[in-house]
């Protein structure tokens, strides 16, 4: 279905409504400004009325008076309280953020040149990446211990941060002390929190909702805190795993990676309809989108390979669609690590925000679909295939400032 689509004024309106001071597809430089979530506004449609053009400056005045600026960061009062007050320190805000006229980590070690400062995904180098930077906003994160759905662990972005993710421009932060890592874990769930409780109010404004806005914050940092109860613990299978074969068990292992090779194939995991037979990321399934592109593309009827249809979008911050390829296991760059747990874990779940689908497993040992040890098989296949690229490399230099690009295309 395709919508009656807005013109360029309408859009250009919302932006300077919510700018006020800046004008239409101007970039906004200012070192000190979170920039507020335009496109999502647009995708729930807000530029076309007028009362919920006041409920976006409303929300905009809220964020600031709730979550600070960009060198002055603030923990909303409804999150100073256990068991809020895990998710993110004064301190360790302080540390990532700095203070006005000396920036912090988040700025000095480049974070803000890729990921933006207000979290987006729109740094000023951003652009000619493939993936994109994440933007943290809408809280989706794709290499994580628990289920596609849950918040991810700090744990995990303490593991990113420290490793990298291999075949994308995220670098490794081996440098660091463990201080400096958990401070920038700490402020990217405190962009991603912030991002997910904007979008909440703007989905508020568009369904007329007008409920406690406090509520709508601790139900978002309600599922960060929860997050470590999402995780499950699996046992390893009685057969070896690639690495941990001897001698005597090695043709074991040779079955079992026969197996996974064949489970690839076969009609249930059917893994090698996106990757290809042998993993190579050839398979015959067409070219989608990331679940980031999607929102406002495909998921509000409009075509991601048509530029001129969604011009107007890519004006308020979305980026250049760029087609997400099933990856090439055989290439090895394994952004959820190596370890055959990560693997297991990254079958069974997915990827989230993007169409690598969760196994379908079998409900009983009697059903169809996978059994626990299929997957294993298909973990053990995978590591026989995969080799070992080079691990990423730190960011070039420190940066000195870190404002982020906005709005134009
Ligand atoms: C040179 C660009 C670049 C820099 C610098 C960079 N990142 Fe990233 N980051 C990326 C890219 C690209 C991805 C997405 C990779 C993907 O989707 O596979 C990413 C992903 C992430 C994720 C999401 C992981 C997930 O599971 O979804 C987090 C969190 C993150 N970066 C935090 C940081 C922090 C904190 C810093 C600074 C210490 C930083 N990044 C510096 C490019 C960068
Ligand atoms: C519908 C298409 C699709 C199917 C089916 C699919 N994948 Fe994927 N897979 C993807 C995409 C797309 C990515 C890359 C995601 C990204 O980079 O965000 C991916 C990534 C991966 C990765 C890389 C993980 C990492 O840590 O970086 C592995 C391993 C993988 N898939 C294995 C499998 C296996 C095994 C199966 C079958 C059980 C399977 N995939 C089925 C689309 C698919």
């Amino acid at each position: 279905m395709k919508m009656s689509f807005r013109n360029g004024s309408s859009v250009c309106s919302l932006v300077i409504i919510a700018l006020s001071a800046i004008g239409c597809r101007e970039p906004i430089r200012e070192a000190n400004h979170h920039e507020p979530n335009f496109l999502f506004a647009e995708v729930m449609k807000i530029s076309q009325d007028t009362e919920m053009q006041t409920a976006l400056v409303e929300s905009k005045d809220l964020m600031k008076e709730w979550f600070g600026t960009p060198d002055a960061p603030k923990i909303p009062e409804a999150l100073r309280e256990a068991p809020y007050d895990e998710l993110f320190t004064e301190a360790n805000l302080k540390l990532a953020a700095g203070e006005p006229g000396s920036p912090g980590l988040y700025v000095t070690q480049q974070c803000a040149s890729c990921h933006g400062l207000t979290g987006q995904g729109r740094g000023l180098v951003a652009a000619s990446q493939n993936p994109y930077p994440r933007d943290f906003r809408p809280g989706w994160f794709k290499y994580k211990s628990n289920p596609r759905s849950a918040k991810p662990l700090k744990s995990d972005f303490v593991r990113i941060l420290r490793k990298g993710l291999s075949g994308s421009q995220m670098p490794i932060f081996d440098k660091l002390s463990d201080d400096e890592i958990h401070a920038l874990v700490d402020y990217a769930v405190f962009l991603s929190v912030r991002g997910e409780f904007e979008r909440s109010l703007l989905q508020d404004a568009a369904m007329e909702n007008d409920g406690d806005k406090e509520e709508l914050l601790t139900n978002i940092a309600d599922r960060w805190v929860d997050a470590n109860d999402a995780t499950e613990e699996f046992e390893r299978p009685a057969f070896p795993l690639v690495g941990s074969e001897t001698p005597e068990t090695a043709e074991q292992l040779a079955e079992s990676i026969q197996k996974g090779k064949e489970l690839f194939v076969g009609p249930i995991a059917a893994c090698s309809q996106c990757h290809g037979e042998g993993g190579t990321g050839a398979g015959t399934k067409l070219p989608d989108y990331d679940d980031w592109t999607k929102e406002w593309t495909a998921k509000i009827g409009l075509n991601p390979d048509n530029i001129d249809e969604i011009a107007p979008l890519m004006a308020l911050g979305g980026m250049k669609p760029q087609h997400l390829k099933p990856r090439s296991i055989v290439e090895g760059h394994l952004r959820g690590g190596r370890d055959p747990m990560d693997i297991y874990r990254r079958i069974r779940y997915g990827i989230a925000g993007s169409p690598m689908p969760a196994a379908s497993l079998a409900a009983s040992s009697q059903d169809t679909g996978l059994q626990p040890d299929d997957l294993w098989h298909l973990v053990n296949y995978v590591l026989s295939i995969a080799q070992v690229p080079p691990p990423p490399i730190p960011p070039a230099s420190p940066a000195t400032s870190g404002d982020s690009v906005a709005i134009s295309p």
